[in-house]
């Protein structure tokens, strides 16, 4: 797909993550050029405020890019390259609930692990479907980049229901962390680093790291998260309570593994009871992320456009935003990166489920990703990852056949969850308040 400048459309502009993204695009305009940016949401108000100040940043650097926020598909999704997506079904006052409802039965609340990350998932599927159903009416040739969550509930979705079709699912969170073994290591930059890593979304495990050189790594990091879990000695940049609880809890969860390193999410399975005794019940992640980040995002924003400036925003740019550059231009320009992503798995780690959707490293080039072989797993990895999987599946099948059952079967797979009976309890309360969302279930 070789062009001398690219369209772009950002699904779910009015994203907390937008103004991140185009200014990371307006940053790499030299090695991506860029002659249209587009913003599409379908609610109105929430884009227009993120909007004004990209417009503002597009003006000052890059006056020549044509740029266009729309709630209307055609518009949106015609003569596009590349479709970055990042929507959020339900918004924050959704995911309050998902996290609310199951700590109120002593059972883990997250944005996409345990009962809520189902509850997302059920909301996130026919919204994903949609983007991908406009993007190929519209611009048939076009990729979609997807961050949009529960990714590996969206990723199973778009893999049973748009087989053909050309979207990648990613995720931000193992290259934070290895954002983090840098620091540890004294390293400049975690593109220093080689990397093998399996698992499932959010569910994973790097087993070698290497420097340029081919030395290994591994032993000076599992040294260091022994003792103090992905903490570095120095933070380069303030880590709020909740993430640096998490990446300090990396600690005991390095413990059930000591020759791998874990993504920090796994302490939801490991350590559930912890998570809920460290849990408000009244004020979770959601009223952190609306009283932090959408707060100061909109702020900035909104203080862009009063100015006209952005000479005073304190909006920055992070990995997050370089990932999925990194990716459009691996795509665009076949550069064969080496990238985590979440694809089927095909093989790829040879004794589990060819159909699972598994996070591994690719070579990613114009034709598309090309997984790096895993090999075989260790028993206690294979039978997290069947147990997992499988809720990732029920879910899936839960909203295709509209199974009220099947739901319910995923809830008790899930390792975040003790016993059936409060499983039916919180599904009962997230079918009442997900009645706008989920397709009706019997
Ligand atoms: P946000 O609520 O600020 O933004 C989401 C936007 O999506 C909102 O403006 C909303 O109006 C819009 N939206 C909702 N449904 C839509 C639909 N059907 N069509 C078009 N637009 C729609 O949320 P956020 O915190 O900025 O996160 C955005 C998304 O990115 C979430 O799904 C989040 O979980 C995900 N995310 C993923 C990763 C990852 O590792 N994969 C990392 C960070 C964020
Ligand atoms: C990491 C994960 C994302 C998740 C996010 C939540 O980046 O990779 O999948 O959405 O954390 O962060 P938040 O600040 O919204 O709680
Ligand atoms: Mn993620």
């Amino acid at each position: 797909m070789m062009k001398q400048s690219y369209s772009i459309v950002i699904a779910g502009g009015g994203s907390t993550f937008t103004p991140g993204i185009v200014l990371m695009l307006l940053d790499n305009l030299n090695d991506f050029p860029i002659r249209q940016l587009k913003l599409y949401d379908n609610d109105e108000e929430r884009q227009n405020k993120i909007a004004g100040a990209c417009e503002i940043f597009i003006k000052e650097k890059a006056p020549h890019i044509q740029f266009l926020a729309t709630t209307d598909p055609k518009e949106a999704f015609s003569d596009v390259d590349f479709v970055m997506a990042h929507i959020r079904v339900g918004k924050y006052a959704m995911r309050e609930l998902d996290e609310k409802i199951p700590l109120k039965y002593g059972v883990v609340g997250q944005e996409t692990c345990g009962p809520g990350g189902l509850a997302y998932g059920m909301r996130s599927i026919g919204g994903v479907i949609e983007l991908i159903d406009f993007m190929e009416m519209y611009s048939p040739d076009a990729w979609m980049l997807n961050y949009s969550n529960p990714a590996a509930i969206v990723a199973e979705a778009t893999r049973r229901l748009r087989p053909n079709s050309k979207v990648l699912n990613i995720c931000d969170m193992p290259i934070g962390i290895e954002d983090r073994m840098a620091q540890i290591l004294g390293l400049s930059s975690r593109k220093e680093m080689t990397v093998r890593y399996y698992g499932l979304n959010h569910f994973g495990w790097w087993t070698s790291i290497r420097d340029k050189d081919g030395n290994d790594l591994m032993p000076a990091i599992q040294k260091h998260v022994r003792e103090f879990g992905y903490v570095p000695k120095a933070e380069h940049e303030q880590t709020e309570a909740s993430w640096s609880a998490t990446f300090e809890k990396a600690r005991d969860v390095y413990q059930l593994d000591p020759k791998t390193l874990p993504n920090t999410y796994l302490q939801y399975y490991f350590y559930p009871d912890d998570m809920v005794k460290k849990s408000n019940p009244e004020y979770t992640r959601a009223n952190e992320v609306m009283d932090g980040r959408e707060k100061f995002i909109f702020g900035e924003c909104e203080k862009v456009v009063k100015a006209q400036s952005s000479a005073d925003s304190q909006i920055t740019i992070d990995d997050h935003a370089s990932y999925i550059v990194d990716l459009a231009r691996a795509l665009a320009f076949n550069t064969g990166e080496r990238m985590l992503l979440i694809v089927e798995n095909n093989g790829t780690v040879e004794n589990f489920d060819p159909t699972a959707m598994v996070e591994v490293p690719c070579l990613v080039g114009n034709n598309g990703p090309e997984p790096i072989t895993v090999g075989k797993i260790p028993q206690f990895q294979k039978g997290l990852m069947e147990q997992q999987v499988s809720v990732e599946k029920l879910v899936v099948e839960a909203w295709i056949e509209k199974s009220y059952q099947k739901l319910w079967q995923a809830i008790i797979l899930s390792k975040t969850v003790p016993n059936a009976r409060t499983a039916k309890l919180i599904l009962d309360d997230l079918i009442e308040v997900n009645r706008d969302y989920w397709p009706t279930l019997s």
